[in-house]
């Protein structure tokens, strides 16, 4: 109101006509506190702060220098995971050798910014380092139990939850485990061994298990499931499972939600932990569309599950994802587009964020 009219007042005079256009555009910029409008001009951070869940994004440290992709970083989100910097490659690449600049990176940028640190990932069969392809089972055993030791120990007090195995699953309807080199010469126990090791490394963090392909209710995602009950029923440490959600526009799953809540009424966490939703290049207005209503169906998927502990997604801008190297033909899978202008997604997820009631933060007893 005041704006307006200072604005009304000072229009007459000629000379500040040009400030005035210049203030207008500012003003357009920053929060109005008005009934209905403010939510969309908060930070997805704000939203996420709230409702008490997690916002989170993959972040490659060595992009922090470009100007927008930080201010972007800064604001938007209240939760960092490494995009690389601490998988089993980049953090062990000889035998007990120990590299942490860039994890090291990773959670110094964080801690800078008061936001969580989700680890990611202990143990996967891609981005392993060379050294680990020709171990007998006992040796890749013993590797893999010393790898998590020192990394999840070396990180230990400033995670808040660590993928500890990756893609354990195989794709399909078999139901069961992937065909990896830690399945072929460890067997089936080595998922167990894995999370006992996270579990004396670093008993303040969460474990979680994490895969693609089981967002929704399928053989896949019943195989992690089972997983889950039989470690519940034998005392194998475990507290979270996370949906990687690497979706395609116009097909989130329809039981999504029956799918986390199954998980949750085991006794464990969720989130969904790399969210993208890609479509064939270039995009379009239709596009887009039906990629921002995606993004929201999975916010409020998440938001109806009292369990999932928030949305990560794998990436801020369209410039830097891995979908296109990765999905020939595909991208624009994030939220912000290749100039970091917002995308419709980017108020989707804003509007998810910001709707439905706010929880009450409760007092401690
Ligand atoms: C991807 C990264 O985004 C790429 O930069 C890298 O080259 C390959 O890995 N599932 C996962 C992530 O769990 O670690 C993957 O990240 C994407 C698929």
């Amino acid at each position: 109101m005041r704006i307006h009219h200072l604005t009304r007042r000072r229009a007459r005079s000629g000379l500040l006509a040009g400030l005035l256009a210049a203030a207008s555009v500012l003003a357009l910029g920053v929060t109005v506190a008005q009934p209905g409008t403010a939510e969309a001009a908060a930070s997805l951070k704000s939203l996420a702060d709230a409702k008490g869940r997690d916002i989170g994004f993959a972040l490659d440290p060595n992009r922090l220098p470009e100007g927008p992709y930080k201010q972007i970083a800064d604001a938007e989100f209240n939760l960092v995971v490494a995009e690389n910097a601490m998988k089993w490659d980049a953090t062990e690449p000889n035998p007990n050798q120990f590299t942490f600049g860039q994890g090291d990176a990773v959670v110094n940028y964080a801690a800078s910014g008061g936001k969580k640190v989700y680890g990611h990932t202990l143990v996967w069969h891609n981005q392993m380092p060379n050294w680990t392809a020709n171990l007998s089972g006992p040796d890749l055993l013993a590797a893999m139990k010393n790898h998590i030791a020192k990394v999840a120990g070396h990180f230990k007090g400033k995670i808040v939850a660590w993928d500890v195995v990756n893609e354990a699953f195989a794709d399909g309807g078999s139901g069961g485990r992937r065909d990896s080199i830690l399945q072929q010469r460890i067997g089936n126990s080595w998922i167990e061994e894995a999370f006992r090791a996270a579990r004396a490394a670093d008993p303040g963090a969460k474990l979680c298990i994490n895969d693609y392909s089981t967002d929704g209710i399928n053989a896949k995602s019943t195989a992690i499931y089972n997983l889950v009950r039989d470690f519940k029923a034998r005392g194998v440490p475990i507290d979270c499972v996370g949906f990687q959600a690497h979706l395609i526009i116009g097909q989130v799953p329809g039981d999504m939600q029956a799918n986390l809540q199954r998980f949750a009424d085991l006794g464990v966490d969720v989130r969904v932990t790399e969210l993208d939703i890609r479509m064939s290049t270039p995009a379009n207005a239709t596009k887009l569309a039906t990629q921002a209503a995606d993004y929201k169906k999975v916010v409020n998927v998440c938001l109806a599950v009292a369990r999932c502990a928030g949305v990560t997604v794998w990436g801020i801008t369209d410039k830097y994802s891995w979908i296109p190297g990765v999905f020939p033909g595909e991208g624009a899978a994030l939220i912000w587009d290749e100039n970091y202008a917002p995308k419709p997604a980017y108020q989707a997820v804003a509007d998810a964020l910001g709707s439905g009631p706010t929880p009450v933060p409760t007092t401690p007893v």
